[in-house]
């Protein structure tokens, strides 16, 4: 039977997008931050289509959640197909001298303290199979030319991220292990609920296409980097936007 591929962050937007796109041809485990209708309503959807669905909960930022979630799904299945992490909380908007030291540390334990406990306990279920594995990494094309304002420490712990993930790519390419990073436009999401609808117009009228990047953008994207066709990206911030950042 063929591995499930982990999508960390399901219950999210873009997460979700992906677990459907992917769920096509391969079976998926769907995690969540705890149990949500978010989480229950995609798998009873997924549960229709022709792969396996299952879903597991973790607070990716908490060590002994972290090993716990692994060893679970290690007694189960062993070995992962793949894994894609693709998590985040919400930040406040405000000028950056304003912000508390606070916020920055809740966005670095969101981003690189939860993608390094979670590819830490993940290499033993990815690496050594008889064909190899891919990770993708959720970025955002903020770390990519001039980023905006008042959303330092979000930006700050992307970059971290995206300096982490650029390096794990190398160190895992000899164990089989193949890790792409995407770098997607504004989505709406509860991420950016918070957001005015005015502000978000603002925005649209001044993209080329003059429409948002959506998360089924990323999910094609996605689907695309986990095949072996996309073999020579490992390891590129891969943007998926609207606008024109780069
Ligand atoms: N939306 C955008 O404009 C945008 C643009 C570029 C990049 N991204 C990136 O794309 C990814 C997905 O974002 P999204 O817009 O889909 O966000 P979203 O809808 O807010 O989803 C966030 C996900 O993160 C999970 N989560 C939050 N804190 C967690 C924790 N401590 N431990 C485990 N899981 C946790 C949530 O779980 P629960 O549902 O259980 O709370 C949810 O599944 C993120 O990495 C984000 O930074 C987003």
């Amino acid at each position: 039977m063929q591995n499930p591929v982990l999508i960390l962050g399901a219950s999210g937007v873009i997460g979700a997008a992906i677990a459907r796109s992917l769920s096509e041809n391969t079976p998926v485990l769907l995690h969540g931050l705890g149990p949500s209708e978010q989480l229950e309503t995609l798998a009873a959807e997924l549960k229709h289509g022709p792969c396996e669905v299952e879903t597991e909960t973790a607070d990716l930022c908490k060590t002994p959640d972290v090993e716990a979630l692994f060893s679970r799904i290690q007694k189960k299945h062993e070995k992962l197909g793949g894994l894609v992490f693709a998590i985040a909380r919400p930040f406040p908007h405000k000028l950056t001298h304003r912000t508390d030291w606070t916020v920055f540390q809740e966005q670095i334990d969101s981003q690189l303290k939860a993608l390094h406990l979670s590819l830490t306990c993940a290499l033993p279920l990815l690496e050594k199979q008889e064909t190899e594995t891919r990770v993708i990494i959720m970025s955002t094309e903020y770390v990519l030319g001039s980023p905006p304002v008042k959303i330092a420490p979000y930006v700050a712990a992307k970059s971290a991220l995206t300096a982490y993930a650029r390096t794990i790519a190398q160190e895992w390419i000899g164990r089989g292990v193949r890790v792409h990073i995407l770098a997607p436009g504004m989505v709406k999401s509860r991420l950016t609920a918070d957001l005015p609808e005015m502000y978000i117009e603002e925005i649209v009228a001044e993209l080329p296409e003059k429409r948002l990047t959506t998360a089924e953008d990323v999910a094609m994207v996605a689907k695309f980097l986990m095949s072996p066709e996309a073999d020579t990206l490992y390891g590129t911030v891969v943007p998926v936007s609207r606008a024109q950042r780069r």
